[in-house]
């Protein structure tokens, strides 16, 4: 394991053990913080990071009642209990084994207005005093939150059109077929991410490991979204080896 200044970047053996770490300091903060505001993502990558939470809610004791949580984005056109809406797999993968306070959970709703339910997010985010600990996992095209690469990005909460590898990668939570997956979704913007008071950001694997050497070592620019996080003043880059197998230095 070694460590560079800002972001930092953190390379672990194997991502379970990159889970088990960061898992044990969200707790710790949480233990320190009882109502610590959480922005979270979903995907494979952050599944390992869940369960591990869900083990130490369990043997710590973690009393999840007062925190409140974010989710960075949503499909448009999902209602919540849909299986493949972001909201089910949070269900699934961590809500329902911890006391969080349903009020406190919030969330993009699919089926919404887009441009209401995108300022009402915004809205909410300010009123419980900005995210505390926002953590993130990268798409192979250096995307955040569903933040697609182009010649420019959004600043908030807004209206997504999805590219064809978001979509094939999303697949295997709609059956595997990319046609089901929908072609809209609803994501924090650049500048809600960034205005998180840290950032913690989870890459595994092969496949992160070129947009990861260019998050590190390349410039910032819009067509690389994670690239943003270089500006970020308390942001740590958490990889495993293979995700970190082409960076420079
Ligand atoms: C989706 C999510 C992102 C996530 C990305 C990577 O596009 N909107 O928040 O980081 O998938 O997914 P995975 O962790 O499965 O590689």
């Amino acid at each position: 394991m070694h460590s560079v200044r800002s972001p930092r970047v953190t390379v672990f053996p194997d991502a379970r053990t990159a889970a088990r770490v960061v898992a044990a300091r969200l707790a710790s903060a949480l233990q320190e913080n009882p109502s610590l505001v959480f922005g979270l993502p979903t995907g494979r990558t952050p599944i390992a990071l869940y369960e591990e939470l869900v083990r130490l809610t369990a043997a710590r004791a973690l009393d999840w009642s007062k925190v409140t949580t974010f989710n960075l984005d949503e499909f448009v056109g999902l209602r919540p209990e849909d299986p493949g809406s972001y909201r089910r797999f949070m269900q699934e993968h961590l809500f329902r084994f911890t006391n969080l306070d349903p009020q406190r959970i919030n969330f993009l709703v699919g089926t919404a207005n887009p441009e209401e339910e995108c300022l009402r997010y915004e809205r909410a985010i300010a009123e419980v005093g900005g995210i505390d600990i926002q953590i993130l996992g990268i798409g192979t095209n250096g995307h955040i939150g569903f933040n697609e690469p182009g010649h420019e990005l959004d600043s908030l909460t807004h209206l997504v059109k999805l590219r064809q590898e978001t979509r094939r990668s999303n697949a295997a939570f709609f059956g595997g077929n990319i046609d089901h997956v929908p072609t809209e979704a609803l994501s924090m913007g650049m500048a809600t991410i960034l205005h998180s008071r840290s950032v913690v950001l989870l890459a595994h694997g092969e496949s992160k490991a070129g947009c990861m050497a260019r998050v590190v070592n390349g410039p910032l620019t819009t067509e690389l979204p994670a690239s943003f996080l270089q500006l970020h003043p308390d942001a740590d880059l958490i990889l495993d080896a293979a995700a970190a197998s082409q960076l420079t230095h």
